[in-house]
């Protein structure tokens, strides 16, 4: 870590304010009195210096010469590149989460306590988690599944499909149905990709707008691609509500956790919005005075305010603790008190982690994707509600007893 704040300091030139890296000295690296022999280190084989990070002689073909702590020295050390890993006993560096070196349908992951130590970067093949239905691709590098032939996580211009290995690839063919000879990319189906504001990139490869379609806003006169702000105002999503038989239409409705206020725009729930400077939105966009003492949360599951940290009125191994979706650049200061793992059966971090990703929730204990079957009944989804809770729902189009909704409360963890 240290050595790569260093060499960005480097960078910027700011090096006059930092520390020169360990190799530097000559007490500790032989190579530090060569010109430019901050940038190499000695390698005792053949007594000769090399450069730092480079790939290849003396190290393996894959691997690099890196430096590492022995004793209070720096030695030199060949490791796989950030972002490859090696199979044990072998010195080949294969990418992460690509097949590499593995049996068809499998994909190469890092294996995590590998990385903590010092030395090697070790690998295995692993094969990818099961999505809740072949509509969508699971994408190795974070752990979530996406729907087939949408961005997903590609790149402007690719997307998601299956590969030849039987893992999900960033592709694009330009004799497929996605491809717009405009530029040279491909593009989701219903997604604006390459078409002005107002229009949807649609099946035929042709930029347009139809009446009929549930991405027709009626008082715009145009399309917006769904789950996204459309032609909203600020903290809606144009998104479909109601799935009808008679075609479906979608609407600008409040994000989840948002309440409409008088000026017509939603704010996260116990936020200031546009209310008074001792005032939050409360639900139906109402402004109310701040019912906490300064320092305190308000959990409105319980209509009272605690203390960070109580655990009072969390389940056992959880605590009051500050709303982490909260952007306070983009909310404001939230209210809110949640629960979350305090030193419990999960740890404070994975919650973070997970929450932090968008898509994805924790439900007993493990972090999911949302609108994935995950660990819910068939025909079920994992969904966020409009209290922020994640909980089991029927999937658009499936009713009870098809499917089993779950509407127990459960922490926000
Ligand atoms: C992934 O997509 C790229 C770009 O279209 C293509 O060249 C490559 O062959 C694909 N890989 C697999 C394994 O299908
Ligand atoms: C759609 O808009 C037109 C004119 O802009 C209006 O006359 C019509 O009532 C609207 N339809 C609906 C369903 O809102």
């Amino acid at each position: 870590m240290a050595v790569w704040v260093w060499l960005a300091a480097l960078l910027c030139g700011t090096q006059a304010a930092v520390l020169p890296p360990p190799w530097a000295d000559v007490r500790k690296n032989p190579c530090a009195s060569h010109p430019r022999g901050w940038l190499m280190l000695f390698w005792p084989n053949d007594g000769k210096c090399y450069t730092i990070y480079k790939k290849g002689h003396p190290c393996p073909e894959t691997q690099e010469l890196s430096p590492a702590r022995w004793g209070g020295r720096t030695v030199a050390e060949c490791k796989c590149p950030p972002g490859t890993a090696q199979l044990p006993h072998s010195t080949t560096c294969h990418k992460l989460f690509e097949r590499g070196p593995c049996r068809l349908g499998e994909y190469f992951a890092p294996v995590e306590e590998s990385f903590n130590k010092r030395g090697e970067r070790q690998g295995m093949c692993v094969r990818p988690q099961q999505c809740a239905d072949e509509t969508l691709l699971y994408w190795p590098a974070d752990g979530r599944c996406y729907y087939r032939l949408s961005q997903g996580p590609c790149y402007t211009g690719s997307i998601l499909d299956l590969g030849d290995d039987g893992l999900a690839n960033c592709t694009c063919a330009s004799d497929g149905p996605h491809y717009w000879a405009g530029d040279g990319g491909c593009y989701a189906h219903y997604s604006r990709g390459p078409c002005e504001k107002g229009q949807l990139f649609l099946p035929g490869a042709k930029c347009g707008c139809e009446s009929h379609l549930p991405h027709y806003h009626n008082d715009t006169g145009a399309c917006y691609e769904l789950d996204t702000i459309g032609p909203c105002p600020k903290g809606h999503v144009f998104s479909i509500s109601q799935v009808s038989p008679y075609g479906s239409k979608a609407e600008c409705k409040c994000k989840s956790f948002h309440a409409r206020a008088v000026d017509g725009a939603c704010y996260r729930l116990y936020t200031r919005g546009p209310c008074a400077h001792d005032e939050m939105i409360a639900r139906g966009g109402r402004c109310i005075k701040l019912p906490c003492a300064r320092g305190r949360l308000y959990v409105p599951e319980r209509r009272r305010c605690y203390r960070p940290g109580a655990a009072e009125p969390c389940p056992v191994g959880e605590v009051v603790a500050f709303d982490f979706e909260a952007r306070p650049a983009l909310d404001g200061l939230s209210h809110n008190g949640v629960c979350a793992c305090g030193s419990g059966v999960c740890t404070r971090r994975e919650v973070e982690a997970c929450s932090s990703r968008r898509g994805s929730a924790s439900y007993g204990g493990a972090c999911h994707t949302l609108h994935t079957q995950g660990p819910c009944p068939e025909y079920s989804w994992l969904v966020k509600d409009s209290y922020g809770s994640t909980k089991c729902q029927c999937r658009p189009g499936r009713l009870p007893p098809d499917c089993r909704e779950d509407t127990r409360l459960n922490s926000k963890s």
